[in-house]
């Protein structure tokens, strides 16, 4: 991570600016890259490159374990998720186009759909990135991945650590919205891109591995909650038709939020009961990809 990488960050305790000091070359182990306030505040990096912003007690929420993280990057590693991945980078890319644009990836799990942008236009662009996850465990992932990023574990409930209107473009990809914080972070004319599951996604597994469904009326309540603060500008539906083998079905159930209670090892079991261990399911995703812009505050 190099100095002129690194967005404006604000403290997570005070709010004032944080000053980066990279890692020293000659020893990063005992002197690692630091953030400081002029309050006296500071975050070391970790081992992993990673800063841990949690303060205080935080949101009460099961992050995502260790078993959950791995079967993300394991199943996103296959590629089947890369038309979302081209989706997610295509739908960012108008908002990055000034100076040193600001990415915020948002509940950025393992880092992977970041990567894509920041393959894309990282360093040409001079693009900037901050990846916040409330799971040490996924954050370590996304730290190993997107070196040239800021990976924080953070929660997006918490007032998010960069100062108002300087983000050029915010991605959420099938994670939490902080709507408010979001329309503060962003600059006119900047954009949030979310991506949703549709009701039909993952049907054709979602009864047999236990996989949780969308709430009833959740779609509406988001939809009412994002228009106190934006309007939609865009709306793309991607199908991605897949066949899966039960590893990968095992995978795609264990990375979502039914990850938190299921037990891999009876549904591997159950899965190639079903369907044999070489043989393969139909699986068709369903997202959609939504762009809004904030309105004029
Ligand atoms: C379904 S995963 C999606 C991860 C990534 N965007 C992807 O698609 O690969 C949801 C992510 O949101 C994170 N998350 C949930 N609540 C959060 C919060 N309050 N603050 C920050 N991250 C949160 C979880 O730890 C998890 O990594
Ligand atoms: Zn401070």
């Amino acid at each position: 991570m190099s100095a002129p990488s690194v967005p404006d960050l604000l403290c997570p305790h005070c709010h004032e600016a944080l000053h980066f000091t990279p890692a020293s070359s000659a020893d990063p182990g005992t002197a690692p890259a630091s953030l400081r306030c002029s309050k006296g505040h500071h975050f070391d990096a970790a081992r992993q490159g990673y800063f841990n912003f949690l303060v205080g007690k935080g949101t009460v929420f099961e992050a995502d374990s260790a078993p959950m993280v791995a079967a993300r990057y394991d199943f996103l590693a296959s590629g089947h998720y890369d038309p979302l991945a081209d989706a997610v980078a295509d739908a960012v890319a108008p908002a990055l186009t000034a100076g040193s644009p600001l990415i915020l990836d948002a509940g950025t799990g393992t880092g992977h759909y970041l990567r894509r942008v920041l393959d894309r236009f990282a360093p040409a662009a001079g693009l900037r990135a901050l990846a916040m996850d409330i799971s040490k465990f996924a954050v370590r992932r996304a730290a190993r991945l997107n070196p040239e990023a800021v990976n924080v574990v953070s929660d997006i409930w918490q007032p998010l650590p960069v100062a108002d209107g300087t983000v050029d473009a915010i991605m959420v990809v099938f994670a939490p919205r902080n709507v408010a914080g979001f329309a503060r972070a962003l600059r006119p004319g900047g954009l949030l891109v979310v991506v949703t599951p549709r009701p039909g996604h993952l049907a054709e597994i979602a009864a047999a591995t236990g996989m949780l469904g969308i709430e009833p009326g959740k779609e509406e309540r988001l939809a009412t909650q994002m228009g106190t603060h934006f309007r939609t500008s865009h709306v793309q539906d991607l199908d991605v038709a897949m066949e899966l083998g039960t590893a990968q079905v095992a995978d795609l159930a264990f990375m979502g939020p039914a990850g938190h209670h299921l037990d891999r090892a009876a549904l591997a079991e159950k899965l190639a009961a079903r369907t044999g261990s070489a043989g393969t399911t139909p699986v068709t995703a369903q997202f959609r990809i939504t762009t809004f812009v904030p309105l004029p505050a």
